[in-house]
């Protein structure tokens, strides 16, 4: 036996003696002494091996590095996390590998579980408008439970990013263009991924992303540059990261853009100083994919090793496929270029989160297969999915009460290239669960036929293809319109038109979709029409001359049914627009919370020198906050409890509001406030608070929100968290233009 062997069985030995103790200790080590043990064993290449996450091999969600020795990479101890990787199968599959290594530390298994997992929600963008905190939780809570019954631990979302330009592709994912509102849907998604307590088996880690600002790049262009003030994004763009910062979220992942010339990934102001020492936070930092090397192209490192020395040392812990880290830390850390004191840090975070999870007590705690199967096709996610779907649908318009259609008409003409879709009702970044087909996913025409098919005769023509210029289906669908009492059109955006790299600088529907309507409208017959996107779209022929307008978004596998449940009034439509829509692409951005400027552009005093177009209103064709029921609500009996307060007091708010229509229906009851004079220029209105009610025709509730000087407070001058005493108008909504009551208070010293 040589020296070399006799040290090597030593060290074996050592390291088995160690693990056996740790094992023992276990159960009485806080996750801080286990971390710390664990890493007193560790190399320097097995400490940066955890820093590495790697793509699975069959579907990729970037571009591409096919590494040929990923097992043996795995077994090596030099990879930490994989992601795109799906199914008990495939996971414990590469899981066993991981344990084969020196260390026997688990993989964390990372997917994009953006709107449900085999169950599929509506797009993040059209929930947010449920503006239903609990119903958004739930829907979180299916999607955690079907991810993590699939052997993953992880998933990136929530999107948290504001948007306020319907261009950019990714406004899909988020919760619209205000921070208030975002903030709390960013804490409620959290919630429900996270659950009661990470570890639990139905619980799923959250990220919050993309850090930061991502939603203002600039024209709307996929990745493109951010040029931001720092008022701008501490008030706007960085509020729901907080939110979901201090809902517990446990991991958080850098954006594509660089902000003011610095990358994020980069940033150590943002990524150090602002998340880990200012928030506190304490989980880790996962780059984007491919985000380190991605810096040499923005042009501030000159290669993998200065990006991954700039992004380590920016606080950016996990590399996301770039391989930056796995090439280059090691010989950083030996060069003196990063302090070993980084590496131990990033490591610590990501080692304390597999503890957490339990990893370490049981690898493959989340790989039963029973399980699996038993959650993929459980029936309560179905019921929850359509719930959320009829809670995400948008009643633009219903001019003569068209809607809800009665459940006995003769002949129904369902026309549109959407009418008979199947997966594209799942819209973009859906989860395309391997060995599952599609046939659960309920079209619109199925969800017709399931309300109303054995009642009426449903006729169908799909008329044209969502693109192109053919309009030889035409006529097949003016006579069968002719035929028919009433005519539903399904039509709008591919699936694949919003999401990741899916900017638009034309945003208005596609085709010839709105030449099939106006020759369907050509009938005289009364004509609905859905409208399926990911994004806001300008349709003003639409908007002014068809009667009902439904704005479907993507609904997810239940969108046939929801859609029917709300075309015949078994739902009556609750949701409320969280972004604007504008009324021509030349408005963007358009945004409710905007200043008045010197020369307001509302102000019709002097309609040459305002801050308005000369050929367009300045507001959008729909509003934030805006969204129809089939019956009507009226606010009356404004009350503040005071019209004074100091900052330790608070004011109560009281509103009645009374169901004046036909329909039980919910409302959306929106508080709004304008600062009227501040050390800077406030917006001339904030949402502040809101509650969505149930109210049965003819009842009245009283709603009360309470005024306390943290809802006052803003950055000031010297970006300070604060208020200044002055005068507040209060007003309150039905959206934030449609304001029916206000007041005034003062903040007084
Ligand atoms: C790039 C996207 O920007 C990000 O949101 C996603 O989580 C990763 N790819 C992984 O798929």
């Amino acid at each position: 036996m040589t020296i070399k062997t006799e040290l090597r069985i030593l060290l074996s030995l050592f390291v088995f003696i160690s693990l056996q103790n740790q094992s023992l200790n276990a159960q009485q080590k806080t996750i801080g002494q286990k971390v710390d043990s664990l890493m007193n064993l560790m190399t320097l290449e097995e400490k940066v091996g955890q820093l590495n996450q790697y793509n699975d091999d069959w579907e990729a969600t970037g571009p591409v590095t096919n590494d040929k020795n990923k097992a043996e990479q795995i077994r090596d101890g030099q990879v930490g996390s994989i992601l795109n990787c799906m199914g008990t199968a495939r996971t414990r599959h590469w899981q066993s590998i991981a344990m084969q290594a020196r260390l026997h530390i688990p993989l964390i298994f990372g997917q994009d579980v953006i709107h449900g997992y085999k169950t599929t929600f509506p797009i993040p963008l059209a929930t947010s408008c449920s503006w239903d905190l609990a119903a958004i939780e739930a829907a979180e809570r299916v999607a955690a439970t079907e991810t993590s019954a699939s052997g993953i631990h992880w998933t990136f979302a929530p999107m948290v990013d504001v948007s306020r330009d319907p261009r950019w592709g990714r406004v899909m994912e988020g919760s619209g263009e205000d921070p208030y509102l975002g903030a709390k849907i960013a804490a409620a998604r959290v919630k429900g991924f996270q659950g009661e307590k990470i570890g639990g088996v139905n619980s799923v880690l959250a990220c919050a992303k993309h850090f930061a600002a991502y939603g203002l790049a600039i024209g709307g262009r996929d990745y493109n540059s951010v040029d931001m003030s720092d008022r701008l994004l501490w008030e706007v763009y960085l509020p729901p990261f907080k939110a979901a910062v201090d809902a517990g979220v446990r991991t958080f992942m850098t954006s594509f853009n660089d902000i003011n010339g610095v990358p994020s990934t980069g940033n150590r102001e943002l990524l150090h100083d602002i998340l880990k020492e200012k928030w506190g936070f304490q989980g880790f930092v996962v780059s984007d994919w491919g985000a380190v090397g991605e810096m040499i192209k923005h042009g501030n490192v000159k290669n993998e090793y200065e990006a991954a020395e700039c992004a380590i040392n920016a606080g950016c812990d996990m590399d996301m496929e770039s391989r930056c880290y796995k090439d280059n830390l090691s010989q950083l850390t030996k060069d003196g270029k990063v302090p070993l004191t980084e590496i131990d840090d990033a490591v610590s975070r990501v080692l304390s989160v597999k503890f957490e999870l339990g990893l370490f007590d049981d690898p493959y705690k989340f790989c039963d297969p029973v399980r699996e199967q038993r959650e993929l096709n459980n029936p309560e996610h179905t019921a929850q999915a359509r719930d959320m779907a009829r809670k995400s649908i948008v009643l633009l318009k219903n001019e003569n009460h068209l809607l809800p259609l009665t459940k006995n008409l003769k002949t129904i003409a369902f026309i549109g290239p959407l009418v008979k879709a199947v997966k594209q009702n799942n819209g973009f970044w859906d989860v395309s669960v391997p060995g599952i087909d599609s046939s659960f996913i309920v079209s619109q025409w199925q969800g017709l036929e399931n309300k109303v098919g054995k009642l009426s005769k449903l006729l169908y023509a799909k008329g044209c293809d969502i693109e192109g210029t053919d309009k030889s289906g035409f006529d097949e669908a003016v006579t069968i319109a002719r035929q028919a009492d009433v005519v539903v059109m399904s039509i709008g955006e591919r699936r694949d038109m919003t999401g990741e790299a899916k900017s638009r600088s034309d945003i208005t529907i596609p085709g010839v979709q709105e030449d099939l309507v106006k020759a369907v409208m050509g009938t005289g017959k009364p004509v609905v029409v859905l409208i399926n996107a990911g994004r806001p779209l300008v349709f003003n022929y639409l908007a002014d001359h068809v009667p009902a307008i439904l704005y479907t978004w993507w609904l997810g596998s239940e969108a046939g049914n929801a859609i029917a449940d709300v075309l015949f009034g078994d739902y009556n439509p609750s949701a409320k627009l969280t972004i604007s829509f504008p009324a021509s692409i030349g408005q963007i951005p358009v945004f409710y919370s905007h200043f008045n400027t010197g020369r307001p552009a509302h102000d019709d005093n002097d309609r040459y020198y305002r801050s308005a177009y000369t050929d367009l209103s300045i507001y959008p064709k729909y509003e934030f906050g805006y969204g129809l029921s089939y019956t009507a609500f009226k606010y009356s009996n404004l009350k503040l409890s005071r019209n004074s307060m100091t900052a330790n007091d608070t004011i109560n708010v009281t509103v009645t509001v009374t169901n004046t229509g036909k329909y039980d229906g919910e409302e959306i009851v929106q508080l709004y406030f304008h600062d009227l004079v501040g050390s800077i220029v406030r917006p001339v209105n904030e949402l502040k608070d809101f509650e969505k009610i149930k109210l049965q025709a003819g009842e009245s509730k009283t709603v009360s929100f309470a005024i306390d000087v943290e809802k006052l407070s803003f950055y000031n001058r010297d970006l300070k968290w604060g208020a200044e005493p002055g005068e507040f108008e209060l007003m309150i909504g039905a959206s934030s233009r449609d304001i029916r009551l206000k007041d005034q208070f003062e903040l007084i010293k």
